[in-house]
């Protein structure tokens, strides 16, 4: 059976309900042959303004950091190169054991099951990853039990919402058809991001802010072949789940490959908040 198709009780249009094990055994396994290289396009796409993010809000070498879901691990690269002692968490590290001979401790951890002792960081960060958890605020009240007094939440996370109405007709029908899939099988939610700063509110963070952004990108570009990635690894499960045929992944590459394809990316949410002192 097909790891990526649902295997839980689940009517057509919900959550798939999640477990450890799901994220990562179909589209997004580390053990795929595209995955570090679709992780490092969207790792390109994003760092720059995560380390902006990072120094805005005044890290400095010495601070304990963790980095929840590193993926690819250029975030936790960085933050050992500006002298943060780092500790990176992912389901599957495999990408991040080279970032121990940089002294960052590179942990096999759930953030919605394993722990850390209450204080352990000035600041945690996470990317991409809280809106593939089954509850998103119940993983951020566990965030901000690990941060120390006065220590800074940082959160990204995207949206769909700028995909799914594309003047692109096949951008458009992919990127519909991709959003029911995640929802489906890992239980992405495309639209939590949007409510973002409140849940860092209701956490009980002081001093949240919000910064969003509508990235831009062309037929051809890196944005353009991370989607491919993405629609790529997913493709099996979608034609066999029934969301769209061969032929609209086909139409959609012929638009990500078009010099005159220029549309939108994912929408990106960053959020913060600093623990009470
Ligand atoms: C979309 S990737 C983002 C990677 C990285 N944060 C970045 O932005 O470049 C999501 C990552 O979160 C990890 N992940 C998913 N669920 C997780 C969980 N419950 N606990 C820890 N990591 C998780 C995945 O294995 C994957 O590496």
């Amino acid at each position: 059976m097909n790891a990526y198709i649902p295997q839980v009780d689940q009517r057509p249009g919900e959550r798939g309900g999640w477990t450890r094990e799901r994220y990562g055994q179909g589209g997004f396994s580390h053990a795929i042959d595209s995955e570090q290289r679709r992780l490092g396009l969207m790792q390109s796409a994003l760092d720059r303004h995560t380390r902006a993010r990072f120094e805005a809000l005044g890290l400095k070498s010495g601070d304990r950091v963790l980095e929840v879901g590193g993926g690819g691990g250029s975030v936790a690269r960085w933050l050992a190169g500006q002298g943060a002692r780092v500790t990176v968490t992912d389901l599957d590290t495999t990408f991040l054991e080279d970032l121990t001979d940089l002294g960052v401790r590179v942990l096999r951890h759930d953030v919605c099951t394993d722990d850390f002792p209450p204080g352990s960081f000035d600041f945690i960060h996470t990317r991409y990853v809280l809106v593939h958890l089954p509850d998103q605020e119940a993983a951020l009240a566990r965030l901000v039990e690990w941060l120390s007094p006065g220590g800074v939440l940082l959160v990204e996370e995207p949206s769909a919402s700028s995909i799914v109405d594309s003047p692109h007709e096949a951008y458009r029908t992919i990127a519909r058809a991709f959003c029911t899939h995640l929802r489906q099988t890992l239980g992405t939610d495309t639209r939590w991001a949007r409510t973002l700063p409140v849940p860092l509110e209701r956490a009980g963070l002081l001093d949240v802010a919000l910064d969003a952004r509508l990235p831009v990108f062309n037929g051809g570009d890196d944005e353009a072949e991370w989607w491919r990635l993405n629609l790529e690894q997913s493709r099996k499960a979608m034609v066999a789940a029934g969301l769209v045929e061969d032929a609209d992944f086909e139409a959609a590459y012929r638009e990500l490959a078009s010099p005159d394809f220029h549309d939108l990316s994912l929408a990106v949410f960053t959020a913060w908040g600093r623990r009470a002192g």
